[in-house]
């Protein structure tokens, strides 16, 4: 490259229309996808609206109008009435995912239905397998990750996400649904930016933290085996979360692997811009789509973010 003034960078800045020509990321909508939360009552969300609770009653008019904004993927998270020590809630055939499922497929056919699979928003204890002596159990918990995976496809699901992070996880999936394509949740780490989801899905654990199955936030060459791992046992794809704090970790996936990546904008991410500009230090709109092309720069073919409706009215 020549030295200045041969060379002036600025010269391609000037104007919008010379920056679009050069500009080296884009936001498509095609590669968002939108969360939603299904509970027995709707519980509208004033400051987060992306974590605002749907019954099923309200749940297809949002979805109506998702679908009208050109949104073409959602992920649903369920709220049960009843929470228990098996998490009978995420794998019975009429739990709230379940029935969600049940009345969104037929009424949207083109699309793309995702489901997280885990069992914290289901157990009393808020834990995301099954607890034995004061322990999630690893093994004995992937039984009913597999019925809870099952049980979405049966219900109408395109792709199941397991979140659990127990190991031996998407084997066991895979094993039981060969057709189904897996987004694994393959370094998903210990995060403090899961607060506002905890509150809208009601899983904080009663007791402990998640480090014990959860990534340490130190580490990046455990996040490459994790994917290693889920690639082997038959993931389809991969993902990152939270995205934000863990970029290097979307580039280093992306960099060593060539399945596609994924990457989750947590809630706290999307909390932390909205109190931001509620409080008048920063317009959220730009905050948000620069964010966004930031975790598309690092690497990640999809994103599920809150912002996705509101992303579809900016673009
Ligand atoms: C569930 C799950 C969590 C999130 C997605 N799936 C919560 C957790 O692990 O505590 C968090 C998403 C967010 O904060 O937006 N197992």
């Amino acid at each position: 490259m020549s030295a200045y003034p041969a060379t002036r960078l600025r010269r391609l800045r000037r104007t919008p229309g010379l920056r679009g020509l050069v500009r080296e990321t884009h936001l498509h909508l095609d590669d968002f996808v939108m969360p939603l939360f299904v509970a027995p009552e709707p519980l509208p969300n004033p400051e987060l609206p992306g974590l605002a609770r749907h019954s099923l009653e309200t749940l297809v008019p949002e979805v109506e109008e998702l679908v009208r904004l050109g949104v073409g993927s959602v992920i649903l998270f369920g709220i049960p009435e009843e929470k228990d020590e098996e998490a009978t809630g995420a794998w019975e055939d009429d739990g709230i995912v379940q029935r969600a499922l049940r009345e969104l497929r037929p009424r949207f056919p083109e699309l793309v239905l995702l489901t997280d699979v885990c069992l914290c928003e289901y157990t009393s204890h808020g834990h995301c397998g099954v607890v034995r002596d004061g322990e999630v159990a690893n093994d004995e918990s992937l039984d009913l990750l597999v019925r809870t995976a099952v049980s979405h496809v049966e219900a109408g699901a395109d792709v199941v996400a397991p979140s659990d992070m127990m190991d031996g996880r998407v084997g066991a999936i895979r094993e039981a649904l060969p057709e189904t394509p897996i987004l694994a949740y393959s370094a998903k780490y210990a995060s403090a930016f899961y607060g506002p989801f905890r509150e809208a899905a009601d899983s904080a654990p009663a007791f402990g933290d998640r480090r014990g199955y959860q990534m340490d936030p130190a580490n990046v060459r455990e996040a490459l085996r994790e994917c290693e791992l889920d690639l082997a046992e038959g993931a389809d794809a991969v993902m990152v979360k939270p995205a934000l704090p863990y970029l290097d970790v979307i580039r280093a996936v992306r960099d060593r692997f060539d399945a596609p990546v994924g990457a989750y904008n947590v809630s706290g991410e999307y909390a932390m811009v909205k109190a931001a500009a509620a409080a008048g230090h920063l317009e959220e709109r730009a905050a948000a789509l620069e964010s966004l092309a930031a975790i598309k720069r690092a690497g990640a073919d999809l994103v599920i973010s809150y912002w996705t409706k509101e992303l579809a009215g900016w673009l």
